[in-house]
């Protein structure tokens, strides 16, 4: 049985094309540095890493776990050692530098610690854990150095200054197992083959430092110490790691990896390289090639780690290759390699590049149809296939345009512009009359009036009412000017050409031709009413027809009082500045041209009329 799983293990080395042997691996800077019996053997770069901080190996996947720390960011990768492809399997935030990874093949948790605070994510698979930022498994008060995982047992162990604790690895049973605060502690490791754990621990003693490895059951009990090491100066170790034969552990005085044999037949250690330098926080870089078999060899039960292990003891290298490397599809293996059939709706190398990669724009969220397409549910404010067209874009006409609590487009229009999408100019029809509209310093819309109009809008005609019966207009000179209808006079047309037209009570009115025409009342006769109907007037003497005008009428002119004599012929009396027949005649000589305008015509009560002529 024995010899059978020999041949396995070699047919599974000649397996693997590129393989080289190893039986630590130290983390560098941005290197994998593999060693064999203190041997460089081969170095991996990794690319993307910046410090790597601390090393972890996976026996079942054939694979190195490492943390690199590349403020503000921590992540966690694996090197896969059977395809040499290195995968980020999470990233998170942290401006610690101190950062641990260790795993556990049965549960597929990885478990790292930060701080006060250890941290678990399944990177099973078929695990629905979305918690990409770690779940918190337990937080302590001490600061914490160290952790492990015990497979079998199912439990995760961690180390501070003052103990060591275990609990599940849910974080339940938690309890102390060994306590003591008299020691500075650094590192811890678990041991499936010796069912023990391991510790280093420092202490000042005696004027000198005393560094020593010790170890104990599972439980705490049993305490031995296998290694001490006493200086005079301070001496600080870490990384500390087992492997079927061997403790590991690099000192940060004396720079370099060291050995020990696990059971106790040395008591010198044996340094296997120097590091030319160390710094202080690259603590946990080291971990052995330590198979599940070698495990478990000697222990009765411990079905978890059994289970791991392929059921003719031989693993299968295409199989191991081809886990989990073809993220969204099926894998087989060629001449160079692993290679992936991509299911519907992925492609890349590995099948890691979904047909939603990058396809919806704007922060849409990406999903597959039913005919394996990507369709995408656009964020607020976004629209179109790819959520490539912003329901802003050209919106608001004079403004700028957010998106609404209802995801509507909603524009903030700029100074002089309103409306739902800024179409409105202030200025739009506010000035009336062609009047000009532009704003003023405080925002405000102004408007210059043309000639005509007045008013903030320019609404007011300075026009309006001012002509009474006529059109109005504004001259050169900005002056109104009326032009006045028919029958109307006057600057303002104010005059009707009725007024005062008809005497003696005659009711005037404009005819067809729209001049004056009066309607006379009883006794009155002529065209403006001023002659007496009455024959019984003294001014009837001497009238020229029957019945009719006196010959008095009109007959004295500028004032001058007539009267009939014997022959009834119409006889003048002349004012003082006038002679002549008629008056005619003006006795002053700078009145050149006398003119007559009215002969009034009244009726005395006893009926006889005086007429009497006025000068203007
Ligand atoms: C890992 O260790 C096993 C067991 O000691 C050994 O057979 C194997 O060759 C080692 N792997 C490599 C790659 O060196
Ligand atoms: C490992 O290296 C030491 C020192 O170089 C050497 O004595 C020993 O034989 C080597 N062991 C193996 C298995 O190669
Ligand atoms: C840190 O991680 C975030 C999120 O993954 C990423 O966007 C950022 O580029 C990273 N920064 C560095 C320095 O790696
Ligand atoms: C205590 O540990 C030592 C060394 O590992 C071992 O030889 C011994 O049997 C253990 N004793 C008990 C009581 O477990
Ligand atoms: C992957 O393999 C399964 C099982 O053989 C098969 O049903 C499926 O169609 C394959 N998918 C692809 C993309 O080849
Ligand atoms: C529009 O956005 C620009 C740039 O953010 C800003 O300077 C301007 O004041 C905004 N205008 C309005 C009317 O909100
Ligand atoms: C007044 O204006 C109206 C309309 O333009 C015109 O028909 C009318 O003849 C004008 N009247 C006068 C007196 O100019």
């Amino acid at each position: 049985m024995h010899s059978t799983r020999v041949v396995a293990v070699l047919t599974l080395v000649v397996g693997l094309a590129h393989c080289f042997p190893w039986d630590i691996v130290v983390g560098g800077d941005k290197q994998l540095h593999f060693y064999y019996n203190g041997t460089l053997t081969h170095t991996e770069e990794i690319p993307s890493a910046t410090r790597i901080t601390s090393v972890t190996y996976d026996p079942v996947h054939y694979r190195v776990l490492f943390t690199d720390v590349n403020y503000p960011n921590m992540t966690i990768y694996s090197f896969d050692l059977s395809t040499r492809k290195t995968q980020s399997l999470l990233t998170k935030k942290t401006d610690h530098k101190y950062v641990r990874v260790v795993y556990d093949p049965v549960t597929q948790l990885l478990v790292w610690k930060i701080r006060r605070n250890i941290y678990t994510f399944s990177i099973n698979p078929a695990s629905s854990d979305k918690a990409v930022d770690g779940n918190l498994l337990v937080t302590m008060d001490n600061y914490c150095r160290d952790i492990a995982v015990d497979s079998c047992g199912g439990y995760i162990y961690w180390i501070t200054e003052a103990n060591i604790e275990r609990a599940r690895l849910d974080g339940s049973e938690r309890e102390v197992i060994v306590d003591s605060t008299v020691y500075l502690r650094f590192s811890l490791a678990i041991d499936q083959l010796t069912q023990r754990i391991y510790w280093i621990d420092s202490i000042y003693l005696n004027g000198g430092y005393e560094l020593s490895i010790k170890s104990a059951n599972f439980n705490g009990k049993n305490q031995t110490t296998i290694y001490i090491s006493k200086t005079t100066s301070y001496e600080y170790a870490s990384s500390l790691a087992i492997s079927k034969d061997f403790i590991y552990w690099q000192n940060l005085n004396e720079v370099g990896t060291w050995q020990l044999p696990k059971d106790s037949s040395e008591h010198v250690a044996r340094k296997l390289y120097s590091i030319s330098s160390l710094r202080d926080y690259d603590y946990h870089r080291v971990a052995t090639n330590y198979t599940i078999q070698e495990q478990i060899e000697a222990i009765q039960s411990c079905e978890a780690l059994q289970n791991l292990i392929p059921n003719n003891l031989k693993p299968e290298p295409t199989a191991s290759i081809c886990q989990n490397y073809c993220l969204e599809g099926n894998c087989s293996v060629a001449e160079e390699g692993p290679t992936c059939s991509c299911k519907a709706g992925y492609s890349g190398e590995r099948c890691e590049v979904s047909a939603c990669h990058k396809h919806c724009l704007n922060g849409g969220v990406c999903s597959l149809n039913k005919e394996v397409e990507p369709v995408c549910q656009c964020t607020a404010g976004y629209d179109g296939e790819r959520c490539e067209y912003s329901i802003c874009n050209e919106y608001c006409l004079q403004g700028n345009c957010s998106v609404d609590v209802d995801g509507l487009p909603k524009c903030s229009c700029k100074t002089g512009y309103s409306g739902e999408r800024c179409e409105i100019n202030a200025c739009h029809d506010y000035c009336l009359h062609d009047g000009i509209c532009s704003l003023n310093e405080e925002n405000k819309r102004v408007c210059q009036c043309t000639a005509g109009y007045d008013g903030e809008r320019c609404d007011i005609s300075i026009c309006n009412e001012y002509c009474v019966q006529g059109n109005c207009s504004v001259g050169a000179d900005g002056l109104l000017k009326c032009s006045c209808t028919t029958g109307y006079s006057g600057v303002r047309c104010e005059e009707n050409a009725c007024h005062k037209y008809c005497l003696n009570g005659g009711v005037c009115s404009l005819n067809e031709e729209d001049e004056p025409a009066c309607q006379c009342t009883a006794g009155y006769d002529g065209g403006r009413c001023e002659v007496s109907a009455n024959k019984d007037s003294s001014c009837d003497a001497g009238n020229s027809g029957q019945g009719s005008i006196s010959a008095c009428h009109q007959f004295c002119l500028n004032n001058g009082v007539c009267s009939l004599n014997e022959a009834s012929e119409p006889v003048c009396q002349c004012t003082a500045d006038y002679e002549g027949e008629r008056c005619e005649v003006s006795v002053n000589k700078d009145l050149c041209c006398p003119k007559v305008t009215t002969v009034t015509v009244t009726l005395s009560q006893g009926g006889q009329s005086t007429c009497a002529s006025t000068v203007v």
